[in-house]
């Protein structure tokens, strides 16, 4: 199944912004998790939202490219937006609003079951029992969740003010964004650094049909095309309803009135997306006390798997080709450059797991991210205070259009997986909960397995929500059909 290009004109009017871009121009914000208390008025909320053009589409930040219908790939951004909204539905949030899964196409049981049901925090973490600030699940479940950016000089609507959120009918828990943790917008891309100071938002795939960025043009030059394919990933990974790796039509879920079952809105899902949702605190002076006392140099670096200025510590030794362009088979076999069960290698190993280059990357492919995150400050901080490494983490998402095969997969077997490319009981250094683990730094005549590692991190909430189309949001503001 290919998109032509009028196909991808359509879907690119309706998928939401938030595929093409981490809106990093837009430094300030914060996220709104939301509660609905009445439905109707939440709708109208939903309808005004959308009336004011503040939840962008895909189009407005990316243009669309077909490969062979067009001489090249054009520069893929377009405007320069002050403020933009991104809306997305938890399933409890939809039967919240009125709606249920259409009989013939329901939610996938993942979606339906929701990130913090126990059964599911047991099988990603280990972990069901330690308390979480918000959750996606039961009565206390967060329905929305609003990522609201803006810029420097903008104010922001007032549609989205937290203190006036409750006349529209809704509760909200506001998770503020950490502005320090990103470049300027004078620099030609602004690019963000993580609480625990290394540079983030590096390596990320290149979905088909998105005309490539200024960034992603220089990746190529830099990396050389064969390494640049290495990136490029079917839409249908990341955007229902497209092609996917497979060549099938990423499956679509409907939904209905939940008071009009019989007339479903079958391509409901259709050009959506999932995002998977942690909030991730980090513990800074945790690193910082280990590094002081670790006698292996360099250590935090060696966990991450790059240097705190984002080279790869696969490519040092050998190929220079740019921040993203680096295979581990061919380039650091052994792991004595980047070790082999460092978080990064760990969340994408490239062509680490197969017997060639080439396999390896393409069922890596089976397996991408597109990651949205940003820093979180704690409750408290303002703006002003809030800095990097001061007692916040990362609001990590990642959105794909196949929750089991790529987030759940990557958490379980390749975060958490305690033989991940032939290694021993050990879990990602940087996120593993176990108490007492180990992490083995390969080297010649022997290796060094570091063990009693602590606790770096902490997930203390999270979500799987579903990012609508343009069309399936203006649905939902339309409501039913006895009060549309
Ligand atoms: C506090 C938590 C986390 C921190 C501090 C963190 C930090 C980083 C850093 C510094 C990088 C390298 C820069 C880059 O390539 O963009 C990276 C890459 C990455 N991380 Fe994380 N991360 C966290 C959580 C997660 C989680 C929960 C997942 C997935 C379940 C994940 C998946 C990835 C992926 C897929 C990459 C790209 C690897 C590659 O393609 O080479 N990260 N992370």
């Amino acid at each position: 199944m290919s998109d032509t290009l009028s196909g991808l004109e359509e879907a690119f009017d309706d998928i939401q912004a938030l595929v093409g871009t981490g809106f990093t121009r837009l430094r300030r914000g914060h996220y709104l998790l939301l509660q609905v208390d009445d439905a109707a008025r939440v709708r109208c909320w939903l309808a005004g939202l959308l009336a004011q053009g503040l939840v962008h589409a895909l189009d407005a930040v990316r243009r669309p490219h077909v490969a062979g219908q067009a001489a090249a790939p054009a520069e893929g951004q377009k405007t320069r937006l002050t403020e933009s909204v991104t809306v997305a539905f938890s399933h409890a949030g939809l039967s919240a609003l009125g709606l249920a899964d259409a009989e013939a196409n329901p939610f996938p049981s993942a979606f339906r079951g929701g990130m913090a049901e126990p059964v599911r925090r047991e099988l990603l973490d280990g972990d069901a029992v330690s308390p979480w600030r918000w959750g996606d699940v039961d009565t206390e479940a967060v329905h929305l969740l609003v990522a609201h950016f803006w810029a420097d000089e903008a104010t922001p609507s007032r549609h989205l003010d937290p203190a006036l959120l409750a006349d529209w009918g809704l509760r909200a828990h506001v998770v503020a964004t950490c502005p320090a943790s990103i470049d300027p917008p004078t620099q030609p891309e602004p690019g963000s650094r993580e609480p625990f100071g290394f540079r983030d938002g590096l390596s990320q795939p290149v979905p088909e049909g998105i005309a490539w960025s200024q960034a992603e043009i220089r990746a190529r030059r830099q990396a050389g095309k064969a390494l640049f394919d290495d990136r490029r990933v079917a839409l249908g990974e990341f955007v229902l309803g497209h092609a996917n790796e497979y060549r099938e039509a990423a499956y679509c879920p409907g939904l209905a009135w939940a008071s009009a079952p019989s007339r479903p809105f079958a391509r409901f899902g259709r050009n959506g997306s999932y995002m998977a949702v942690r909030q991730i605190a980090q513990h800074v002076d945790v690193l910082r006390a280990f590094e002081a006392t670790c006698p292996v140099p360099d250590i935090a670096e060696r966990m991450m798997g790059r240097r705190r200025d984002g080279r790869s510590l696969a490519a040092l030794g050998g190929s220079q080709t740019g921040l993203d362009g680096f295979r581990y088979l061919q380039d650091d076999a052994d792991g004595f450059g980047c070790p082999r069960g460092a978080h990064v290698r760990r969340a994408n190993p490239r062509d680490a797991l197969s017997g060639s280059p080439q396999e390896g990357v393409a069922s890596a492919r089976l397996h991408r991210l597109l990651r949205r995150g940003r820093v979180y400050a704690e409750a408290g901080a303002t703006e002003s205070t809030c800095e990097i490494g001061q007692g916040q983490g990362l609001m990590f998402i990642a959105l794909n259009a196949d929750l089991d095969r790529q987030f759940e997969f990557i958490q379980r077997s390749w975060i958490g997986g305690p033989r991940f490319g032939g290694l021993h009981d050990e879990e990602d250094p940087i996120l593993g909960t176990a108490p007492g683990r180990g992490f083995t730094v390969q080297g010649l005549p022997v290796g060094l397995r570091i063990g009693g590692l602590p606790r770096f991190t902490t997930v203390v909430g999270g979500g799987y929500f579903f990012l609508p189309g343009l069309a399936a949001l203006a649905f939902i503001a339309a409501g039913p059909p006895s009060s549309a």
